[in-house]
């Protein structure tokens, strides 16, 4: 970096004599600036007069620089601007430095002492800057650090005066910022600690061995350069290390439960812990983001009160997130870099980065709140010994959430059913973005053997699960989760020990700790979504489930699909053992896409994408589909063998990749991929493929020419 200068600069330093002052005056010299070492070379206590500016002086002169003694004081401040402009016609930088001590425990202190400090530090920064500032003004350049001390910031004891003084030029140095913004006045503060005759007494003898002043020197330093570009800040520093210290505001809280209610010294009280909690401290900049911050809350509180109007207990909570959290998240329901098109939920930089949907459910989990155990009937009770997580439902309004943001959540308990032996909280959520309703979820909470209170059996305001379909599955997929599964979804904020603690997982009757069901049903989530959802996470519109039974890490998920329109009903079984884990699930889409092929696999024939179609069709007119009554059975072919089976099962009615799974087709016909999709299109005849054995057809002919008005565009198969 090229050495930063002060050439045709001029400095004043004030308290230059010696300490933290002297290294200043020297280093600006040192690097072209001519400087006012001003010092009126008194005592630490402000007694006494001496020249001891003049030494500093002298050392500047033999290393070559510029500067002139001055020994006023700052309380006469115009003074030692005018030394400046007699001398060298101008003043760029000015550091308000000088300082003395007068400590006294406070009851001790006389007035004398409280007045002296106050006129050395308070009024002499205030003198010397206002005489400099119009000249500042007028040249639309000017540097100021005015001079601090953790004494005021933190207090210290037995300088009571001294603390007074040091956070009052914190203020000026605020207020003289923004008043010299728009001349490029930058006024800033230094908080130093070092060695010297003010801190000998008061440092331990090695920290004051350490502290030496030339390691803050160049902080000030460069805090005064032309290139500096802050204003109004505070740097704190100390044995070459440097950081800058500011104040931050809590969250707050209103002061009382409703906006219509009085303030009260009681209802003060009850709200303390929120007055003084600082975990969402934040800074601001500006006087008036005070008070806009204020009057947000203020429409909050208010809006907040009308949504919880006739809702007993209504939790609200705040919630962020950001592309590391949807990251954790995807690797915690199964999405991996080995299967490419996952990378854009595991990449932040991946050009369509996306939050998996299910994400989404996290923020409206309000378990730890106390709303379930509040909603119980007199005699019942709820904790989290005997609640379950027995149903989820959630639901997009409008687009998916971004990939970072904040949420203020809403949930309360809409009901709760009486199901004999267990009682059922239904939980809603409504979660808000920039005070817009952006999603909804719901819960069902089944808190175990608090039944029997003669409340209401169903929901009238329930999402409810839909039995899947009868017939075979369109769309199967199977992943295996890993062992370590449960230990990798829980950093998702689900720490229950059941997931992680063989103990306690034994103690709740598992032989081992347990994955979480919105792990498992986030595996079957992404599966509906790859499959029928184009893997676009902005198709996704609506999911239910009901979970069923528990899933052990290392098991395989085998997620059924059955697609009925835009819903795609399915089912999560686990491999080892056949148990539907959850059940009577969907998820609604807002644009489906075809399924490419029943099991996943790799085959890539050119007719996938036409069975895919005839899938949508069929769908899409079930009624005419059974209409026709009769089961194909495709055999496509390769360079003569059969490459892939397809069952056209109208009976039902279902498509899918294989064999028929039961009973016999009532047509089978055998094409190769490359005529089937030529046939399709409409290039070849199926007549003329017939009669040139292109097209074989075997059992009830006359039934395949029934195909034609169902397909419509593949009339011709
Ligand atoms: P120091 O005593 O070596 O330097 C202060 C200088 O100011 C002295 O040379 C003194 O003669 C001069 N001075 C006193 N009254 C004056 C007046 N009315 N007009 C002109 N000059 C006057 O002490 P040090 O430590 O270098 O202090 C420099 C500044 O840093 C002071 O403002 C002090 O309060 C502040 N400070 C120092 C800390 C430290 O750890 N050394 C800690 C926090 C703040």
């Amino acid at each position: 970096m090229d050495q930063l200068r002060f050439d045709g600069r001029v400095a004043i330093v004030t308290g230059a004599g010696g300490g933290l002052g002297k290294e200043y005056a020297l280093l600006l010299a040192s690097r072209g600036a001519k400087v006012v070492v001003n010092d009126l070379g008194g005592g630490r206590d402000g007694s006494g007069r001496s020249n001891f500016a003049d030494a500093v002086v002298k050392q500047i002169k033999d290393n070559g620089g510029v500067a002139v003694a001055d020994y006023n004081s700052v309380v006469e401040g115009e003074k030692i601007v005018k030394t400046a402009m007699d001398n060298f016609g101008r003043v760029d930088m000015l550091i308000n430095n000088a300082g003395i001590l007068r400590d006294k425990s406070f009851g001790k202190m006389a007035e004398q002492d409280w007045d002296l400090i106050h006129a050395v530090h308070l009024k002499g920064a205030f003198k010397t800057t206002q005489a400099a500032w119009e000249i500042f003004r007028k040249q639309k350049y000017g540097r100021v650090v005015m001079t601090s001390s953790n004494s005021g910031i933190f207090g210290n004891f037995g300088q009571a005066n001294y603390s007074a003084a040091k956070l009052g030029l914190v203020g000026l140095a605020n207020t003289l910022a923004i008043e010299g913004a728009k001349y490029n006045v930058k006024v800033n503060t230094i908080v130093p600690t070092a060695a010297s005759r003010l801190t000998e007494d008061i440092l331990p003898p090695e920290m004051f061995k350490a502290m030496q002043p030339n390691l803050i020197a160049p902080v000030v330093a460069y805090m005064v350069h032309e290139s500096f570009e802050d204003n109004g800040i505070i740097i704190d520093s100390a044995l070459g290390f440097a950081t800058k210290t500011h104040f931050v505001r809590g969250e707050g809280t209103p002061v009382r439960a409703k906006p219509e209610d009085a303030v009260t010294i009681e209802s003060v009280k009850a709200k303390w812990p929120q007055v003084v909690d600082m975990s969402k401290a934040k800074h601001l900049d500006k006087n008036a983001e005070v008070t806009v911050d204020l009057v947000e809350k203020l429409q909050d509180f208010e809006e907040r009160a009308k949504l919880d109007k006739g809702n007993k207990a209504s939790y609200w909570s705040t919630y962020d997130y950001n592309a590391k959290d949807l990251t954790l998240y995807a690797l915690g329901i199964g999405a991996s870099v080995s299967n490419e098109s996952d990378l854009k939920f595991l990449y932040e930089s991946h050009e369509n980065f996306s939050p998996l949907p299910t994400y989404f459910i996290l923020p409206g989990m309000s378990m730890e709140s106390p709303i379930v155990q509040q909603s119980m009937p007199p005699g019942k009770h709820a904790d989290f010994t005997n609640i379950l997580h027995g149903e989820q439902y959630i639901e997009f309004l409008g687009d998916l959430p971004g990939t970072e943001g904040e949420f203020t959540t809403r949930s309360y308990v809409a009901e709760v059913l009486d199901k004999g032996s267990a009682a059922v909280a239904i939980v809603n959520s409504e979660i808000y973005q920039n005070r817009n309703l952006v999603y909804r979820t719901q819960q069902h909470i089944f808190v175990l053997g608090q039944g029997g209170f003669g409340g209401p059996r169903n929901s009238s305001i329930a999402t409810e699960v839909r039995p899947v379909p009868k017939r075979n599955p369109d769309a199967v997929v199977e992943q295996r989760t890993a062992e370590d599964q449960a230990a990798l979804y829980r950093l998702s904020g689900d720490l229950n020990p059941l997931h992680i603690d063989p103990q306690v997982a034994s103690i709740s009757g598992h032989a081992k700790p347990i994955l979480h069901g919105l792990a498992s049903l986030g595996f079957s989530a992404r599966h509906v979504l790859a499959t029928f959802g184009g893997n676009d996470p902005a198709n996704f519109k609506a999911l239910k489930a009901r979970f069923m039974k528990p899933v052990t890490p290392g098991q395989t998920l085998v997620t059924e699909m059955w697609r009925e329109g835009s819903r795609v009903h399915f089912q999560t079984k686990t491999k080892e053992t056949g148990n539907v884990v959850i059940g009577g699930a969907y998820v609604d889409l807002k644009q489906v896409s075809p399924v490419k092929a029943n099991r996943v696999s790799a085959s890539g024939l050119k007719s996938d994408g036409l069975f895919a179609k005839i899938i949508e069709e069929v769908n899409k007119n079930q009624a005419m589909a059974k209409s026709i009554n009769g089961i194909f059975l495709y055999n496509i072919t390769e360079n003569g063998k059969t490459v892939k089976q397809w069952t056209l099962d109208l009976k039902t009615p279902a498509v899918y990749e294989g064999p028929l799974k039961e009973g016999k087709p009532d047509v089978t016909l055998t094409v190769t991929d490359g005529d089937l999709v030529e046939i399709a299109s409409g290039a070849l005849s199926p007549q003329v493929a017939y009669m040139k054995g292109k097209l074989k057809l075997a059992g009830n002919i006359m039934l395949a020419q029934k195909l034609g008005p169902l397909l419509k565009s593949e009339a011709k198969l």
